[in-house]
């Protein structure tokens, strides 16, 4: 099974130790970041399509989805850029927040980082639950976003776990959503405040949560620091592992210029990796559907209920097709599964594309008949299973095995935050783009998955049961990536140039 590990890697590795409650407390501190991130990602949608909400805050969408504005083309109903402010301000918050976030994760360790997080995200619910305009909604997403930014600190844990958290998150918040909008009134603020849960367990968690040693030997408490690798290990038998550590920590010392460092030729591929992996992977579509699933169900119209039914079951089919590559992608290996789900996703692209084209038309006037629908839910589900054993948790477990130390930090960064950016942009712009798109934004996402799997295809090595120190054998070995890895970084020639690389 492919994880994290959260404890130094390297050295002889076999430490004694046993799971103790910090190390129980520090997985569920990092999986509620993950899941307040999954939350965040599926509420918004869910409660744009409550009626109640829209008339409140969003009064001209409502009446264009109630057809009373004269405007009958079904693309258009929701296009408004307030309406996507109120999802996409997250996700450039998040994005800034982040750096700010790794400052103070060095100078005060990821505790504090983890608990002004939940602290941050806590007002962010509250303020959203109490909202009386959309100046409140917006301030209140924003400081979900910092929320957010900042509760991602425990970087060991962005890997498939990390995933499977966002999943459960956003199939809480479909089923949230879909309880309270069968209340009479006010569901929509359950439904955001409601994100204060798991912010609360973040923060009370995150005051019980260890100071990793790693971290206080790098702001020189190595005492303090022994000392918490053996309440952390449960045992006083850690001498191995921590001189381990503090060899690790001078190596990393040496590490000054990561960002500096990752603009090395030899580092060209994990460079062009870590920029175009997150940018495909929300090129693919998927937030359309993990974002407006119940909008996009109820444009093919069906009804309140019957939208935030569909979206449940989107949701149930994420988490499941997740726990499928949780358990497959060290056996049949990353780029099989992103082959596989690259073709899957793009099948079912056109196809939606199509029924919907054939409902819709041009015009965006027309009604689905009701097994037409449940067709389209069928096909939507089957993408969204696609994605969820594919480029979603890949997305992010690959990029994390590629790095080695000298450039790990900033490594990661590019992924988080160009993740960040494409997410906020799809957030913000997709209703525009069906309007004016209309059915044919299911074939331009399509075209995207395309160019991706042909990327993944050429471009990606395997790097299964690959340790770092070996990676830069399957560079060197690739027909493309080989040109740019000398070869005394494999052990090959002495410095001296090979042929390729002149
Ligand atoms: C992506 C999110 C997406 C989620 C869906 C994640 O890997 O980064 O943007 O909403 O998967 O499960």
């Amino acid at each position: 099974m492919a994880g994290g590990h959260f404890v130094s890697q390297g050295g002889s590795g076999n430490y004694e130790g046993r799971v103790t409650p910090f190390v129980v407390i520090t997985c569920l501190v990092a999986a509620t970041g993950g899941l307040i991130f999954g939350y965040d990602i599926g509420i918004s949608g869910g409660v744009t399509s409550m009626d109640e909400f829209l008339i409140k805050f969003f009064p001209s969408v409502y009446r264009k989805e109630k057809n009373l504005s004269g405007d009958s083309s079904q693309y258009c109903k929701f296009d408004s850029h307030l309406l996507t402010l109120f999802t996409s301000s997250l996700y450039i918050a998040a994005l800034i927040a982040s750096f700010f976030a790794s400052a103070t994760t060095r100078a005060f360790g990821r505790k504090v980082s983890m608990f002004c997080g939940g602290i941050i995200f806590l007002c962010g619910a509250v303020l959203n639950g109490a909202a009386m305009n959309v100046t409140m909604l917006i301030i209140g997403r924003i400081l979900l976003g910092v929320g957010i930014g900042y509760a991602n600190q425990i970087r060991g844990a962005l890997n498939i776990g990390f995933q499977m958290a966002i999943t459960i998150g956003i199939f809480l918040a479909n089923f949230v959503n879909y309880g309270t909008s069968k209340m009479k009134e006010n569901g929509w603020r359950y439904s955001l405040a409601i994100a204060a849960v798991p912010a609360i367990i973040m923060t009370v968690g995150s005051v019980f949560l260890p100071d990793t040693p790693n971290s206080l030997i790098e702001r020189g408490q190595q005492e303090k620091a022994r000392a918490m690798l053996e309440k952390i290990r449960g045992t006083e038998n850690v001498h191995e592992e921590f001189q381990d550590l503090l060899e690790a920590s001078e190596t990393s010392k040496q590490v000054q210029h990561p960002w500096k460092n990752i603009r090395q030729r030899k580092y060209r591929p994990q460079l062009v990796i870590t920029l175009l992996i997150p940018f495909f992977q929300q090129l693919t579509g998927i937030n359309v559907i993990m974002f407006y699933a119940p909008v996009l169900f109820k444009t093919l119209g069906f009804g309140d209920s019957a939208s935030l039914m569909a979206a449940v079951i989107t949701g149930l089919v994420n988490v499941f097709a997740t726990l499928v590559s949780i358990f497959t992608v060290d056996k049949f290996g990353r780029r099989a599964l992103f082959l596989e789900g690259g073709a899957q996703m793009l099948i079912c692209q056109i196809a939606v594309g199509s029924v919907i084209a054939s409902v819709f038309g041009v015009n965006g006037e027309g009604t689905f008949s009701k097994s037409l629908g449940n067709v389209t839910v069928f096909l939507i589900c089957v993408y969204v299973a696609a994605f969820a054993w594919s480029w979603g948790p890949l997305g992010w477990l690959v990029p994390s095995e590629i790095f080695p130390l000298e450039i790990r930090s900033a490594g990661q960064s590019i992924n988080v935050s160009v993740n960040m950016f494409f997410t906020f942009i799809i957030a913000q712009i997709f209703l525009t783009m069906l309007c004016h798109l209309k059915f044919g934004l299911f074939f331009f996402f399509g075209g995207f998955v395309l160019i991706m799997t042909t990327f993944i295809f050429f471009f990606l090595p395997e790097t299964k049961g690959v340790p770092i120190e070996e990676m830069n054998r399957v560079w060197k070995a690739h027909w493309f990536w080989g040109k740019y890895i000398p070869g005394d970084a494999v052990g090959l020639g002495h410095g001296k140039p090979t042929s390729h690389e002149v």
